[in-house]
C-alpha cells in the first residue's frame, strides 16, 4: 500500500484554498486540479509499504509530539514537472511544524523506514499539468493570507480507483 503522513484541513480552510485554486483555473481550464477532498499537506511520503508495516508507521506517529499550531498560507508558486508546472499553495515558515516533521522522520527511521532526503517544502498541490502563457500575478492568485489551527496528523493511503486518485485515512494522532 502507498502511504504518507499528512495534515488535513477543515472545511473552511479548504474553501479558502479552493478560492485560490479557482483563480488558477481561470488561467488554465485544462490543468489537472486537485479535488477538494484530496487537499492536504504532506509531511512524509513513505511510498510502497507492506500492509503489516502500517502498525510501525502508527507507532512512529504516536511517539511524535503533535503540538497545536497555527499555520498561515501566504504564498503560491510552482515546481517544474516534465514540460508543465505543478502549482502549489505554501505556508509561512513554522518552526513548530518543521520541528514536528523532523521528529516524525526521526521516529519513522527508528521504525526502519528509509525516507527521502529532500528538504521539507511545506506545500499543498493545487493543480498539476498546468500550462500558462506568462507569469501570473502571484499576490492576486493568493488574495489575502489566511491561517488555521492544526493539532492532528493522519496516515493516508493513496490509491488510484477507476483512474481517480483517492486518499483514505488509515490512522490519526492528535495533540
Ligand atoms: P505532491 O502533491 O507535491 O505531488 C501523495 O502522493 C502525496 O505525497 C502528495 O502530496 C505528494 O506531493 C507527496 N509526495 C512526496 N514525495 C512523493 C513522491 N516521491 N512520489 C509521490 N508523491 C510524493
Amino acid at each position: 500500500m502507498r502511504l504518507f503522513v499528512a495534515v488535513c484541513f477543515d472545511t473552511e480552510t479548504r474553501a479558502r484554498i479552493l478560492a485560490v485554486q479557482g483563480r488558477l483555473r481561470e488561467l488554465d481550464r485544462q490543468a489537472n486540479f486537485t479535488r477538494p477532498e484530496n487537499l492536504h499537506l504532506t509531511l512524509v511520503f513513505l511510498g510502497e509499504v507492506r500492509p503489516e508495516r502500517q502498525s510501525a508507521a502508527e507507532r512512529a506517529m504516536l511517539r511524535t509530539r503533535v503540538e497545536p499550531m497555527d499555520l498561515t498560507f501566504d504564498q503560491v508558486g510552482f515546481f517544474r514537472q516534465r514540460g508543465s508546472q505543478l502549482w502549489w499553495i505554501g505556508l509561512r515558515p513554522s518552526p513548530v511544524l518543521s520541528h514536528m516533521q523532523e521528529e516524525l522522520c526521526h521516529r519513522l527511521t527508528e521504525e526502519g523506514f528509509s525516507l527521502e532526503t529532500r528538504p521539507f517544502q511545506p506545500h499543498l498541490t493545487l493543480a498539476r499539468q498546468v500550462l500558462l502563457p506568462g507569469e501570473p500575478d502571484r499576490a492576486a492568485l493568493l488574495g489575502a493570507p489566511f491561517s488555521t489551527r492544526v493539532n492532528r496528523i493522519s496516515l493516508l493511503e493513496s490509491q488510484r480507483l477507476n483512474g481517480k486518485l483517492v486518499y483514505t485515512g488509515r490512522f490519526h494522532t492528535e495533540g
